[in-house]
C-alpha cells in the first residue's frame, strides 16, 4: 500500500481522506480503529483551532446530519492539564520558534556536541527555580523519573545507603505518569491493572499526614533516599495541603537527611499563584520537576532543577536523552520562562483564582446540598460535589461543553477548572456563570 499525503490544514489528506471533510463521529471511528484505546475523550465534539489564548474553535455534530458538524467556540477551563499557561499562541513564544526556525536555523543537534542555547537555557532556568543545576528532559514523567533516579543515586553516593537498599517515600492518591516508575509509585488500580511486576524499594503514606511521615522516616529512615510528591495533588481533584504541612516535612526531611523531591510539573510556572507551588509555602526542595508549561503549551519541555550535591551526582553515560535540551526545546523553554515573569502569569493566577473562588464560594453557598467543598491555589481549583449519583463530575462536563465550556471531572464527583494564566475577569465570570447553571439544573 502507497501512502500518499498532502496540504496543509483541512486540506490535509491522507490516502485520499481530506480532514476537512470528517464528521466528529468519522474522527471517533478513526481512533477508535486505529489508535490504542488508552482515552476517552469527550463525545461529539473534535477541536479545530485556537481563537484566542483561552478560546477553541471545535467541530460539533450537525443537528441535521451527523455527517456534517457546525464549530462553536468553547472557553478552555483546562488548557491541556496546565501545559499551556502562557495561553494557546502565546505570541512571544511563537515569534522566538519562527525566528528560530526561519532566521537562527538550528532546530536539532544531539547532546553529544554542544549547541549555543543551552547556554541561554541553563541560566535562565536555574534562574527561575533558583537552583544550582537543570536537566532537561522532554515529556512531563521524565522528571519525577529523574528525579526517583538522582534520589537513589545520592543514597548510594554521597548518604551511605547501603546498595540496592534505596527507599523512595510517595504519597497516597499522587499522579507522577505513566511510565513504569510512575505507577509504581502510583495507587490507582486502574493506572496499574496488568502491568507488573512493579519497581521494588517504594513506600507509600497519605499526603498531609505528617504523623504518618514522620513514623516511616522513624523506622526506616537511614534507608530513604526521598519523599517524592506533589505540593499539591492536582490529578487526585487538586488536593491542597495544611499551611504547615511543606515548612514541617522540610525540617522532617533535614532531620533524617532525606531528599525532599517536589513534583511540579503541574503545579509549576505560575499555576497556584507563585512561579512554582512551593513558595506558597515557603520552603525549598533539594529537587524538583517541571514539565508541561515548561514548554510554554508549544513544544513538550521537561526538566529536573536541584541542588549541585544532589544533581552533580549523575555521570557521562547515566543519563539523557535524544531530546532534552535540543536546540529548538532550549528556545521554547527559554520564551516560557520569559512569558511568565513579563506577563507578571503567577500574578494573574493569584487574581484571577481569587475570582473564581469566590465565585465557587457563592454557588455553595447556594447550593450547599450539591456542593461539598470547593478547593485550590491560584488557577488551580476544583469543586466537589457530594458524592451521590446524580451529582455526576462527568455529566457536569458534558453539559459544560454543552453551554461552551470546557472542564474535565477528575474523579466521580469532583471537577477541575485550570485555565490559562492569561484568562480575562469577564471570561472567568462566564465560566463561573455556566458552572452554576449545570449545578441548579441538576
Ligand atoms: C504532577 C504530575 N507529574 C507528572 C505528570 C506527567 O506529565 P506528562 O503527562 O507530560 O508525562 C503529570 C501529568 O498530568 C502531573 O500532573
Amino acid at each position: 500500500m502507497t501512502t500518499k499525503i498532502n496540504g496543509y490544514g483541512d486540506d490535509l489528506t491522507v490516502n485520499g481522506i481530506r480532514i476537512g471533510d470528517l464528521s466528529p463521529l468519522a474522527h471517533e471511528k478513526i481512533e477508535k480503529k486505529m489508535g490504542g484505546l488508552n482515552y476517552k475523550p469527550l463525545e461529539n465534539v473534535v477541536v479545530s483551532h485556537v481563537q484566542d489564548s483561552s478560546t477553541l474553535i471545535c467541530r460539533k455534530p450537525d443537528n441535521n446530519d451527523v455527517n456534517k458538524y457546525v464549530e462553536e467556540e468553547l472557553l478552555d477551563g483546562l488548557c491541556c492539564y496546565s501545559a499551556v499557561n502562557q495561553g494557546q499562541l502565546n505570541k512571544s513564544i511563537v515569534d522566538a520558534v519562527i525566528h528560530h526556525l526561519s532566521v537562527e536555523k538550528l532546530p536539532t543537534v544531539p547532546r553529544s556536541i554542544r549547541h549555543k542555547y543551552m547556554s541561554a537555557f541553563l541560566m535562565a532556568a536555574t534562574s527561575i527555580t533558583n537552583m544550582d543545576r537543570v536537566v532537561p528532559k522532554v515529556a512531563g514523567v521524565e522528571a519525577p523519573e529523574l528525579m526517583f533516579k538522582l534520589a537513589r543515586r545520592w543514597a548510594y553516593v554521597k548518604k551511605g545507603v547501603p546498595s540496592n537498599e534505596a527507599i523512595i517515600v510517595a504519597a497516597k492518591g499522587n499522579f507522577h505518569g505513566r511510565t513504569m516508575t510512575a505507577i509504581s509509585l502510583s495507587d490507582d488500580k486502574e493506572s496499574k491493572e496488568d502491568f507488573g511486576p512493579f519497581l521494588p524499594g517504594i513506600e507509600l503514606v497519605p499526603f498531609n499526614n505528617y504523623e504518618a511521615l514522620e513514623e516511616i522516616f522513624k523506622e526506616k529512615g537511614d534507608k530513604i533516599a526521598a519523599f517524592l510528591a506533589e505540593p499539591i495533588q492536582g490529578e487526585a481533584g487538586v488536593i491542597v495541603p495544611d499551611e504547615d504541612y511543606w515548612p514541617k516535612v522540610k525540617r522532617l526531611c533535614e532531620k533524617y537527611n532525606i531528599l525532599l523531591a517536589l513534583d511540579e510539573v503541574q503545579t509549576g510556572f505560575g499555576r497556584t499563584g507563585y512561579n512554582f507551588a512551593h513558595q506558597l509555602y515557603n520552603v525549598k526542595p533539594d529537587i524538583m520537576g517541571c514539565g508541561k508549561a515548561a514548554g510554554g503549551g508549544i513544544l513538550p519541555v521537561s526538566f529536573v532543577a536541584g541542588s549541585d550535591e544532589v544533581v552533580s551526582v549523575l555521570t557521562p553515560g547515566s543519563e539523557g536523552s535524544t531530546f532534552g535540551g535540543y536546540p529548538l526545546a532550549c528556545v521554547v523553554s527559554v520564551y516560557a520562562i520569559k512569558a511568565l515573569i513579563d506577563q507578571n502569569l503567577a500574578k494573574n493566577a493569584n487574581i484571577r483564582g481569587s475570582q473564581l473562588m469566590n465565585h465557587y464560594n457563592d454557588i455553595m453557598l447556594e447550593f450547599p446540598d450539591k456542593i461539598k467543598e470547593v478547593r485550590g491555589k491560584g488557577l488551580l481549583t476544583a469543586f466537589e460535589m457530594h458524592n451521590q449519583p446524580l451529582l455526576d463530575g462527568h455529566k457536569v462536563s458534558v453539559n459544560l461543553l454543552k453551554k461552551g465550556i470546557y472542564a474535565k471531572e477528575t474523579h466521580h464527583s469532583t471537577v477541575r477548572i485550570a485555565p490559562a494564566l492569561t484568562i480575562e475577569a469577564w471570561q472567568i465570570d462566564e465560566m463561573a456563570d455556566g458552572i452554576r447553571t449545570i449545578i441548579k439544573s441538576l
